[in-house]
């Protein structure tokens, strides 16, 4: 930090970096923020956003506002400031890049659960790194996870999607900037979620079973669960959330549906899966029981 302020204080005596611009009253962004001085922050110009405004001093003046008070007096903070020492509110650093990016991903942002909590753009993404961290998979999930740590917690399960392993990605189901969607998912649905990569469970089915057709995560968790295949609970007792009254329950019930009373034997104790294999829906003729 000392370097940087000697060698800009250095460029402010150099009679030669008063350039043109400065006849004008206004010395160039980069007369003082030069290539020796401020290495990190011409990295800028390895991304799209160096070419903005015309490129050179125009690309700064794109986000940072116009900052004459600040050019001509280095101790006065520009337009718009977003680092540590930043003297601009929330609103203000969003409005400096949403004034390009209102649409595409970032149509929804205003009223997003991120947006509500008082998070902005550049909580996720730096705009003076050749790679902008949100825009690497490996880089953008660990900054996810660092606040939610109950979804990290849930990565670790027995049974897991392949979330960690990189396979499958936060950004896949998810829009960081918020969506139409519940918990700000890219599809409208859960269901439109899941389809994506699990085409084979879309119907329509000749045989349906509604709540497949209706929401997946009746019986999945997205991101992880004790049980097996993403469960959100094991063999008999997932189906008998529904099936109480099922004339074959493999748990015993009596009459009244409480625990207790004699079963079918050839079904006590068994998996309903064991029989029911097609729980997804089935387009066999005779699959009217979801049994093949
Ligand atoms: C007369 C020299 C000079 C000019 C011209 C100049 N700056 Fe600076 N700028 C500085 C100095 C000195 C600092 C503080 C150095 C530091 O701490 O990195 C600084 C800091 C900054 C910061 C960081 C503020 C923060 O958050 O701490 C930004 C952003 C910035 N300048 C943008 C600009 C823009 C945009 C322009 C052109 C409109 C510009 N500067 C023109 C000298 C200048
Ligand atoms: C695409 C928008 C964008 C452009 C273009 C841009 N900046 Fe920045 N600038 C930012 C953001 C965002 C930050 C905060 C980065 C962070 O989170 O560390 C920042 C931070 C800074 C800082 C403070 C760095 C620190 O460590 O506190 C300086 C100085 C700066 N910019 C100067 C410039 C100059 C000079 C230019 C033109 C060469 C420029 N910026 C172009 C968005 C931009
Ligand atoms: C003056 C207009 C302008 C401003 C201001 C601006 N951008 Fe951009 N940005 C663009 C353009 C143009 C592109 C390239 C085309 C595209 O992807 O939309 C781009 C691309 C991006 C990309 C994708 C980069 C890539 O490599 O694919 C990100 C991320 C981004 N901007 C974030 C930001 C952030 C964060 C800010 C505020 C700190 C910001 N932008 C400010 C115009 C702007
Ligand atoms: C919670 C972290 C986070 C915040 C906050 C955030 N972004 Fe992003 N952004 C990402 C991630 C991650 C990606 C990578 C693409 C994806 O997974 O959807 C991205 C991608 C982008 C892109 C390029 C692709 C696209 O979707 O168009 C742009 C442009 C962009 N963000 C702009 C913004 C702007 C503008 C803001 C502030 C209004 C913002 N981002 C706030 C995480 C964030
Ligand atoms: C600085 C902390 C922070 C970071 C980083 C962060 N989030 Fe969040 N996120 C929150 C908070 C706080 C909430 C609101 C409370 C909650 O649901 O946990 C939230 C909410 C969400 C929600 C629920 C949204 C809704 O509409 O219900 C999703 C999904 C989400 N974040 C995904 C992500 C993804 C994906 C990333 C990485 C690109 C990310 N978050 C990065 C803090 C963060
Ligand atoms: C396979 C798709 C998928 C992936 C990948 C995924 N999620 Fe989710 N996530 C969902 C679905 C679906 C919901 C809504 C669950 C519901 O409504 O029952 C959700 C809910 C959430 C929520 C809000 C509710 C909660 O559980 O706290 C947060 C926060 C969240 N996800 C964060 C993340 C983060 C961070 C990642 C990456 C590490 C991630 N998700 C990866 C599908 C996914
Ligand atoms: C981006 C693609 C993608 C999306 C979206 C997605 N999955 Fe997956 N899913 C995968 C991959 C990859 C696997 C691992 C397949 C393998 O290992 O053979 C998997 C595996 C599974 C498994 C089997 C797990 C096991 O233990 O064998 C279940 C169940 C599952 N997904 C349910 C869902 C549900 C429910 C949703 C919607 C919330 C969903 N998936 C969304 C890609 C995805
Ligand atoms: C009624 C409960 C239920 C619903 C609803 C449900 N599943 Fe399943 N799913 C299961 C069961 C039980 C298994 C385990 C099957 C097995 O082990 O043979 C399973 C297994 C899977 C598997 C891994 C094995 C395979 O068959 O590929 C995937 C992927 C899957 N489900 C995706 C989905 C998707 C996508 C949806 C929503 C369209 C969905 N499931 C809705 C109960 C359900
Ligand atoms: C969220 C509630 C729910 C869960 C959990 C559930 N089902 Fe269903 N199931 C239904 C509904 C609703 C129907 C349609 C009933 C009707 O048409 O009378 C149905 C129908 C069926 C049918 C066809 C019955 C018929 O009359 O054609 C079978 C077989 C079946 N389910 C088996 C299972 C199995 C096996 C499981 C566990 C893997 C399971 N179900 C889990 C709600 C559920
Ligand atoms: C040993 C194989 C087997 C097992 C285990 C089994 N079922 Fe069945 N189930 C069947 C057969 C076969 C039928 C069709 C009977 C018929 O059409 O008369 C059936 C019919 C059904 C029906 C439709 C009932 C109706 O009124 O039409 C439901 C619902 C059902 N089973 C749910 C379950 C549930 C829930 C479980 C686990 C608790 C289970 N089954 C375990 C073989 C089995």
């Amino acid at each position: 930090m000392a370097m940087r302020w000697l060698l800009l204080t250095l460029a402010l005596c150099l009679p030669s970096i008063a350039t043109a611009a400065e006849q004008e009253g206004v010395p160039e962004c980069l007369g003082c923020h030069t290539l020796t001085a401020d290495v990190a922050v011409h990295a800028v110009f390895q991304t799209v956003h160096g070419g903005l405004g015309g490129g050179g001093s125009g690309s700064c003046v794109s986000c940072h506002g116009a900052s004459e008070e600040h050019a001509l007096d280095p101790t006065a903070m520009p337009g718009v400031s977003f680092g540590p020492r930043r003297e601009s509110a929330a609103a203000e650093r969003a409005g400096a890049c949403l004034g390009c990016h209102s649409g595409g991903g970032a149509l929804h942002w205003a009223g997003s659960e991120h947006q509500r909590e008082g998070m902005v753009c550049d909580s996720c993404h730096d705009s003076h790194r050749q790679q902008d961290p949100a825009l690497t998979d490996t880089q953008a999930q660990q900054a996810c996870l660092s606040c939610h740590t109950r979804v990290q917690a849930e990565l670790l399960l027995p049974s897991r999607h392949p979330i960690a392993e990189g396979k499958t990605n936060c950004g896949d189901c998810h829009n960081p900037h918020g969506s139409l969607g519940e918990a700000s998912l890219h599809q409208a649905s859960v269901n439109d979620s899941c389809l994506q990569c699990h085409q084979e469970k879309r119907g329509p089915f000749l045989w349906e079973h509604p709540p497949a057709a209706e929401d997946c995560s009746l019986c999945h968790r997205p991101h992880g669960a004790i049980h097996e295949r993403l469960l959100t609970a094991r063999g008999p007792a997932l189906c008998q959330q529904c099936h109480v009254a099922a004339f074959h329950p493999s748990l015993p019930y009596g009459a009244e549906g409480l625990a207790g009373g004699s079963g079918n034997q050839n079904v006590l104790g068994k998996n309903c899966l064991n029989c029911h294999s097609q729980v997804h829906g089935s387009n066999h003729p005779s699959g009217a029981r979801l049994t093949r």
